[in-house]
């Protein structure tokens, strides 16, 4: 069984994150995505809140599914036994970003990481640009789920 991991703070899940966990359930048998915390970031949803709506979202893909993490995500991938993490690289950006990360992890437990290229048409959004944009008022329909933009505009007191 190839089992991989695609981690992420989704907060919230975009359709940047969907492409990329689409894409990947096709490359393993079975995907696990798994919601974390990055302290470095201010949230919008909390833990419960992103977990319910990345259920949904994947809901369709049979071989996909959700769970939380806490600590460090080599021991979350021991703990299930995944063989492999899989991250999407938007640019250069997230390269740089990416790297060190997938090196330390492979340093600590010889887990590898598996870099998915986000479609061209989606390399621009982001959950950060995505809940900055919401939060002017500007039009995120077309960049998140349906029930994602319900409750954005729900959280954020536009409903
Ligand atoms: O959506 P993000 O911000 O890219 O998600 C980052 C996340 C949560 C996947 C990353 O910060 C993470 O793996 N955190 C778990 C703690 C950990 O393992 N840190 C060491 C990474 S080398």
């Amino acid at each position: 069984m190839t089992r991989a991991v695609c981690p992420g703070s989704f907060d919230p899940v975009t359709n940047g994150h969907l492409d990329i966990i689409r894409r990947a359930s096709a490359l393993f048998e079975e995907l696990v995505v798994a919601t974390g915390t990055n302290a470095s970031k201010s949230r919008l949803f909390d833990p419960d809140e992103r977990l319910e709506m990345l259920r949904e979202a994947c809901a369709d893909l049979p071989n996909v599914s959700v769970r939380g993490f806490t600590g460090l995500i080599v021991d979350f991938c021991r703990e299930i036994d995944a063989q492999a993490i899989v991250k999407g690289l938007r640019g250069g950006n997230d390269y740089e970003y990416e790297l060190p990360m997938a090196q330390m992890n492979a340093h600590l437990t010889g887990v590898e990481t598996v870099f998915v290229p986000t479609d061209a048409s989606l390399g621009y959004v982001s959950s950060t640009l995505v809940k900055e944009v919401a939060t002017f008022g500007g039009d995120v329909s077309g960049l998140v789920p349906p029930a994602v933009h319900r409750r954005l505009q729900e959280r954020l007191g536009r409903a």
